[in-house]
């Protein structure tokens, strides 16, 4: 089973996801856990290029190119061989964090970029997404305030504002894969309803690997 987090900037997916991989773990999942961009010694790298604020003049097709390079590592080193060896794999973003900012926040048109995304995942498409929903104002201020701002999150306003609505339209788009969750409320209540949501699928869909 694979299940990505999704959310605008800040929207506090990143604090609650060791949390959840533990609670996964305890109900005896076998989990692998990583993020994007990233998640590789080679991922990383790119990780560091495409948020370098010194990288102002990147282009948002450069852009994009980089996050699938990261993307196509991860997927063939991580991510598919746990999926063949019977594991969960949680991700922080995955393949709708290009189509929102990529595609929706710098107003690309989506189709060449499934072409390109499917070439880099081989097609690897999450079971289940959690989206954090949280206004971009509130996110950009949290974000601002953890200390972690990068190239991205110097884009304007209405970059973020588009990113936001590009997530709306792809949830409406595929709702059954997608479970939305207020991140405007307290980080413990966040964290009950994304465990609950979450073990409930695993529950459903995965048959319990036997603990050694
Ligand atoms: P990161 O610092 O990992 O934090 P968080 O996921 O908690 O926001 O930031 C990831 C940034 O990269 C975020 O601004 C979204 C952006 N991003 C894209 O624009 N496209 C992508 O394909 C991915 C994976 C991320």
């Amino acid at each position: 089973m694979f299940i990505t987090l999704e959310g605008p900037d800040g929207s506090g997916k990143t604090s609650q996801v060791q949390a959840l991989a533990e609670a996964i773990k305890k109900d005896g999942f076998d989990l692998v856990l990583t993020r994007e961009p990233g998640g590789t010694y080679i991922g990383d790298q790119v990780r560091n290029v495409v948020f370098d604020l010194r990288n102002k003049s990147m282009y948002p097709s450069t852009e994009f190119l980089l996050f699938q390079a990261s993307r196509a590592q991860l997927v063939s080193e991580i991510i598919r061989p746990a999926l063949d060896a019977g594991k969960v794999v949680l991700c922080d973003r995955y393949i709708d964090s290009s189509l929102a900012y990529q595609g929706y926040g710098h107003r690309r048109p989506l189709q060449p970029l499934q072409q390109v995304i499917s070439f880099a995942t081989g097609g690897l498409r999450p079971d289940l997404t959690i989206f954090f929903d949280l206004n971009v104002e509130q996110g950009l201020e949290r974000r601002n305030n953890d200390g972690g701002w990068n190239r991205l999150d110097d884009y304007s306003l209405d970059f973020h504002q588009r990113v936001y609505e590009g997530y709306q339209a792809l949830m409406a788009a595929e709702p059954q894969r997608w479970h939305r969750v207020d991140a405007a409320r307290s980080p413990a209540e966040v964290a009950e309803e994304v465990k609950h949501v979450v073990l409930n699928f695993l529950k459903k869909h995965k048959r319990k690997i036997a603990k050694s």
